[in-house]
């Protein structure tokens, strides 16, 4: 079983509509054009549908942050790039999908409703919705449906990767934290079947094996349309995860394969 985990692409429009605008976009627009449009490079972007024909990827788990600030022109370019893909795939939307009150429900009319994903060989994705809108320079998510996540987890006779835009542990920024990530992490251990802990949301790719903690191993994708951006190709055994980072130096590469043997 192969997947591709990418997340954080941000297509970018910008407004003039002084009703679209304010407040909270106007100070998105201001950082947008001071410092993230130098950071991003969508072009990276369009390569991508080829090369997960190429690699035979089985299914793409996409974790969010799809737009900048949630106007419909960006949710229309990310839709139209997901188009592209040519193998089955899921999303859950992040906080930049949920920018303002006004659009905070409009990734779903892009995006399917979040459902419990069988996806072979006793695997199963459960894919989570923690954004909320925020007021202007937060950027925090809200994990509040316990019992309904207890109840899905419970019920799974197999395998499971969890998808999150966010992580559960804290981050150095309490604007950029998941709320409630403390309970996420209680129900995660209580879980053990709960193998993979897939999120993105912090732009910077990580692995973490925290299986000896009875914990899953927690993958950070990175955003996929950064200058450096990342994504993870993940192939899936009965013995193994491994993991093969890309990164973008003028063309998707990497440099080796990392191997994690399930323990929890
Ligand atoms: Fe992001
Ligand atoms: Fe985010």
């Amino acid at each position: 079983m192969r997947i591709a985990h990418l997340s954080d692409f941000h297509f970018t429009k910008l407004t003039l509509n002084p009703l679209r605008l304010f407040p909270k976009r106007f100070f998105g627009h201001i950082n947008w054009c001071i410092r993230r449009r130098k950071e991003f490079n969508h072009q990276q972007l369009s390569d991508l549908p080829d090369f997960f024909r190429m690699l035979k990827v089985d299914w793409i788990l996409f974790g969010g942050d799809f737009t900048s600030s949630s106007l419909t022109e960006e949710f229309k370019l990310a839709r139209n790039w997901v188009d592209q893909m040519p193998v089955p795939w899921i999303a859950v939307p992040g906080n930049h999908d949920f920018y303002t009150r006004g659009s905070a429900r409009r990734f779903y009319k892009y995006f399917d409703p979040l459902r419990i994903q069988p996806i072979g060989n006793n695997w199963w994705v459960v894919p989570i919705d923690t954004s909320c809108t925020n007021p202007i320079r937060s950027a925090r998510g809200l994990f509040s449906n316990q019992a309904e996540l207890k109840k899905q987890l419970s019920e799974i006779n197999g395998n499971v990767i969890l998808l999150n835009h966010y992580p559960f542990f804290q981050q150095e920024s309490v604007d950029r934290n998941l709320q409630g990530g403390e309970k996420l992490e209680e129900l995660i251990r209580e879980h053990p079947n709960v193998k993979l802990y897939l999120h993105g949301h912090t732009h910077r790719h990580s692995m973490v094996d925290l299986q000896e903690d009875n914990l899953p191993i927690i993958l950070d994708s990175g955003s996929c349309s950064l200058k450096k951006g990342s994504w993870n190709l993940i192939d899936l055994t009965t013995a193994s995860c491994n993991i093969t980072p890309y990164f973008w130096e003028n063309g998707w590469t990497t440099k080796e394969t990392k191997e994690f043997l399930w323990k929890r």
